[in-house]
Order: structure tokens, then sequence, then C-alpha cells
């Protein structure tokens, strides 16, 4: 069932649990997300990075996929289509291609901007029935081989920011996309505990869950994270089994190079990420 994610992350925050957006690639990523969300009978978000939905040919067939699958496949429990990271014409164009969240990431301008953008994306989200989630604080990661540490973001920015009528707010605490560093330094709860203080109990997200420690995950969950995007770690399952498929030379025996083969250990792999993932965020069972 195709809905926004207001509800969902608002039970999530006073079940002191996480709903996890997964970021979805093509239609076996898809595939296996729903119908392991549906199996824990859990609350889902497929994110949607402005990359990824480029690469599916535009916004509209994303939307046009998502919904006839689910319909397709009898999903009954609540799945949000959101984009990630989206920049002010993206934003605007998943509202029109139909999808039921946005996130606006104005991280990268200076507050005032971000704080006119984000105003203007809340009024349009809302007229359109979809959930809108905006970003203080960016969130490093692994851009042409350098790995950019993240910024803390700041509470009086957090709180500036989520007055604005969002519905849930990324908030940049020492957390990066993809692989952590050995050298790593771990979340920054005490900016956590901050930020949450600072900002009227709103269900605050978690970028960057790809590799990140259980009992970290447990003890944002504890201090107001609601929403944990995972990413890399599907990419990186799905890898590892499609490599061992191949290494095996399974693609040479019989017709394992039909793609339904070549492709299942995969799918199975995504499958078995997410199924980890919704269990450690407490999600399951949530519908
Ligand atoms: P990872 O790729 O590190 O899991 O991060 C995902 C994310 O935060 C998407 O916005």
């Amino acid at each position: 069932m195709l809905v926004n994610a207001t509800n969902m992350l608002l039970k999530a925050r006073d079940g002191h649990y996480a709903v996890g957006q997964f970021n979805i690639n093509n239609l076996e990523w898809t595939k296996s997300i729903l119908l392991t969300a549906q199996e824990l009978n859990s609350p889902v978000i497929l994110g949607v990075s402005e990359g990824a939905g480029k690469y599916m040919t535009g916004f509209k067939t994303v939307a046009a996929m998502v919904k006839a699958m689910d319909e397709s496949l009898g999903i009954t429990v609540p799945v949000a289509l959101h984009l990630d990271h989206g920049t002010y014409e993206g934003a605007k164009a998943c509202v029109a291609a139909g999808f039921t969240s946005i996130m606006f990431d104005g991280s990268h301008y200076d507050i005032e901007e971000n704080v006119a953008k984000t105003t203007e994306l809340v009024a349009l989200a809302h007229d359109h029935g979809l959930s809108i989630e905006a970003e203080v604080g960016s969130i490093g990661g692994e851009e042409d081989g350098v790995i950019g540490m993240g910024e803390v973001a700041d509470p009086e920015q957090c709180a500036k920011i989520a007055s604005l009528g969002i519905d849930f707010l990324a908030a940049g605490i020492g957390n990066i996309h993809g692989k952590y560093p050995a050298n790593w330094k771990g979340l920054d709860f005490d900016a956590l505990d901050k930020i949450h203080a600072a900002t009227n109990n709103i269900p605050l997200v978690l970028h960057g869950g790809t590799g990140i420690p259980e009992d970290m995950i447990r003890k944002a969950i504890s201090l107001g994270v609601s929403k944990i995007n995972v990413n890399t770690e599907c990419q990186l399952s799905f890898a590892d089994a499609t490599r061992k498929y191949i290494e095996a030379g399974k693609d040479l025996q019989g017709k394992g190079f039909d793609p339904r083969k070549l492709l299942a250990p995969g799918a199975e792999a995504i499958k078995a990420t997410v199924r980890e993932k919704i269990e450690l965020f407490g999600s399951a069972n949530k519908a």
C-alpha cells in the first residue's frame, strides 16, 4: 500500500523503533525489498536518489513501476516512495511524478537559502499529500576516492529547519555514506542528544546506515532516530552473491546465463540484508 511516510515515522518515534529506507536501483531491488517487508509485516521506505532515478529512465518510470509492483505483489504493508537527497528541481519533479515522499537536501546552501527553499517545498509537498524530509549538516562519504568526514549539525539550525513544517529531519552526527574508514570516531551521541532536545520530538533520520555497529544503531533509536537509510550494504551483498555465482561457473551450466537465474542469488542476498536490518531496527510486525 503506497502511502506517505508521516504516520509510519510518528508511530516509529512513539514506539521506539526505526523504519528502514532501502534505496532501489532496478526491478530486482524493488521486488526484494517489497517482498521482505511484506513477509516481516514491516512498514518500509523505498529510497530513490536522483542518479538512480536517471538510471531507471526517470522518476515517472520509477513511480509507475513501484505502484504497479505494489499492486501486483499484493503488498499490504505501508510503503513510501521517497526521493533521497533531492535537489530543488528534483523534489518538484518527484511531486509531479507521483512519489509519496521527498527529501530536499539543502544542507550545502547557507541556512537562509536552505530555510527559503525548504519552506517552499513543504507547502508544495503537503498540498499534494506527500511527506518531506530536510537536512542540516551534510553527510560525508566517498567521492573520487576521498572519504569526506560528515559534518555535525548545529542544534539551533536544526531547530530552525524543524520548525518549518517538515515531517522528519536528517541531521549530520558524524555519519557518512558508504563504508566507514578504519579511523572513524563513531556517531556523535552528544550532538544527537542536543539536536533531539532542540527539535520538538520530530522524527530524526540517520543516513549512512551501512556499517554502523548494532549497539550504535540501538542507541541512536533510543535518542530519537526513527528512520535509518541503507544503500551500500544491499549493493555489497548483491555484488558478493553475483560474483560467487559467476566464479562458481554457474552461468556456464545449462541456462545459467538467463538473467532470471543470474540475478537470483543477488536478489536473495538483498532480501537477507533487508531482513537483518528490519529485525535490528525493530520495525517487524509494526505494519
Ligand atoms: P549507505 O549507502 O551508507 O547505506 O547510506 C545510505 C543513505 O544514507 C542514503 O541516503
